[in-house]
């Protein structure tokens, strides 16, 4: 269930707001919010020199009816040091903060904003702070018969008038990026043969449309006639038939468009290649890439940002079957480029190689993907951070630059013409694995980069940040909604 819990801005105070839970950060090694600390008779500062308040990064204090306030209950949140603010720490203490909170039923739940920190104004830090707060709302438990997570009736930013910044343009874009990163994360959580290629792209086409975004969808002979055989194939061995969305979004009308691609493998079995049960128990998430492409969307879409958007997402279920495509198989691609495959679980690159081609044609000023590509990845950097490969460096730091705004992590992998050969077939253009697990994050985007043209590209493997196997004090367990955020800074970013 995605929450339906409005977002607004009230003109109080912190101590002056009528909610049943008021959020509020703590710094570490700062005296407590003065005004909270004055309206509760230094009850903060008594804490403080007890050394029950300490500020350290996600600290949960709860304090139950205090007196003075007009909120019910308190949860101080720890920040940690000032100086050390990054985005990134604020979404995740509001959003340890809005977990304690919301295993029971709340009807208004209040923010007050933590402040600057790091290089962050008041506005950007209260943005993040929120956002994450609206991130733990929700959970993984879609389907309990009895839900352990309740999002709350109203969700407000407690910003008196002299809060020393315009706070709509904040609260739109707190709605705009809760909206979507909850759709992006609910996308990745629901089960797999509920959530298919058809079925994707109906939900894909319903909630651009709902906020001005145009959707096409592509059916099977569609796709046929646009010779697109190296998706078809992937497709083939499953009873599911593939889907192409096309999600157009014109801010800038006659300007330069930004394409955004994505990988939505709904189930990846490997193929004939079969994963086995540990690899392939959360394969439901190989859709992450096309989420994060529809929630950034809708949520640049909803925000009215000034920029065209192509959005192209690939939709397939990867199955072994009588009719799977096979190891030695060659497929044509609709560049008339062929691929021979030795590995069907290498099945996110063959998807892509159509969809790239595509989106190319559609002559962006630049494009960038989003694949749960390889676990190659995961091995070269970690679950927590995305590989970044390009074709073009400075639009590649671009996007960096972008992720990094957006509180993302993401790291460059090289991928110059040394790497080539390690992609070349004896039959065809070339092979859709490298031959040797090393490098494996670079071959998968080699092959990639082979149906971009020369439209400056970047290729964001997210294999890792796209899922968390456990919860955390500040996630849960499920779809991160990795990328929305990045996407909504690039959108911002524009493009020329
Ligand atoms: N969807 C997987 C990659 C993946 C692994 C995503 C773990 C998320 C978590 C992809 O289709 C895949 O199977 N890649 C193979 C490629 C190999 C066969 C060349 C891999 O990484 O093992
Ligand atoms: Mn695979
Ligand atoms: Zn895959």
């Amino acid at each position: 269930m995605i929450p339906t819990t409005p977002i607004e801005r009230v003109p109080a105070t912190p101590t002056g707001v009528v909610a049943d839970w008021l959020v509020a950060g703590v710094w570490e090694g700062e005296k407590p919010p003065t005004d909270l600390d004055a309206a509760t008779g230094s009850l903060l500062s008594w804490l403080t020199t007890a050394g029950d308040l300490t500020g350290k990064p996600l600290e949960l204090v709860p304090l139950l009816k205090p007196a003075g306030l007009t909120a019910q209950r308190l949860m101080l949140v720890g920040l940690g040091k000032r100086a050390d603010a990054t985005r990134l720490r604020f979404h995740e203490a509001g959003a340890a903060a809005a977990r304690a909170i919301t295993g029971k039923p709340v009807a208004t739940l209040a923010a007050a904003a933590p402040g600057h920190g790091g290089g962050l104004s008041d506005a950007d830090a209260l943005h993040a702070f929120a956002v994450g707060i609206t991130q733990g709302f929700v959970g993984p438990g879609l389907r309990k018969a009895t839900p352990t997570r309740h999002a709350p009736n109203h969700f407000v930013l407690a910003l008196p008038a002299d809060c020393g910044f315009n706070p709509t343009p904040v609260v739109a874009r707190v709605a705009a990026e809760a909206r979507g990163l909850w759709l992006a994360r609910e996308l990745v959580n629901s089960p797999p043969s509920e959530l298919f290629p058809e079925s994707f792209a109906a939900v894909a086409a319903e909630h651009a449309t709902a906020v001005g975004v145009e959707a096409e969808i592509w059916d099977e002979s569609r796709l046929e006639a646009e010779r697109m055989g190296a998706l078809l194939a992937v497709a083939r061995g499953s009873d599911k038939p593939p889907r192409l969305v096309i999600l157009r979004y014109a801010g800038n009308p006659g300007g330069p468009t930004l394409a955004l691609v994505g990988k939505g493998v709904t189930f990846d079995s490997g193929g004939l290649s079969l994963k086995a049960t540990d690899q392939m128990v959360d394969m439901k998430c190989d859709m992450a890439g096309a989420a994060a492409v529809v929630g950034g969307v809708c949520a640049a879409a909803e925000l009215k940002l000034p920029v065209n958007l192509l959005g192209v997402l690939a939709l397939v279920e990867n199955m072994p079957s009588g009719k799977a495509m096979k190891l030695g198989d060659v497929l044509t691609t609709r560049l008339g480029k062929t691929i021979e495959v030795l590995n069907t679980d290498a099945e996110g690159r063959l998807i892509l190689a159509d969809a790239l081609a595509f989106a190319a044609e559609q002559k962006p000023a630049a494009m960038v993907d989003f694949a749960t590509l390889t676990g190659a990845c995961m091995i070269a950097l970690g679950p927590h951070v995305s590989g970044l490969m390009t074709n073009n460096d400075p639009w590649g730091d671009r996007v960096l630059a972008a992720a990094g705004r957006a509180g993302e992590r993401a790291w460059k992998l090289p991928m110059d013409a040394h790497y080539d050969d390690m992609i070349r077939s004896k039959v065809a253009d070339m092979r859709n694995t490298g031959g040797s697990r090393y490098g494996g994050a670079i071959t998968a985007a080699k092959l990639l980069q082979q149906f971009v043209g020369d439209v400056p590209w970047a290729h964001l493997d997210i294999a890792g940040p796209a899922w968390s196997e456990g919860e955390s004090a500040a996630a849960d367990a499920g779809g991160t909604g990795c990328m929305v955020r990045t996407i909504v800074e690039l959108a911002r970013g524009g493009v020329s």
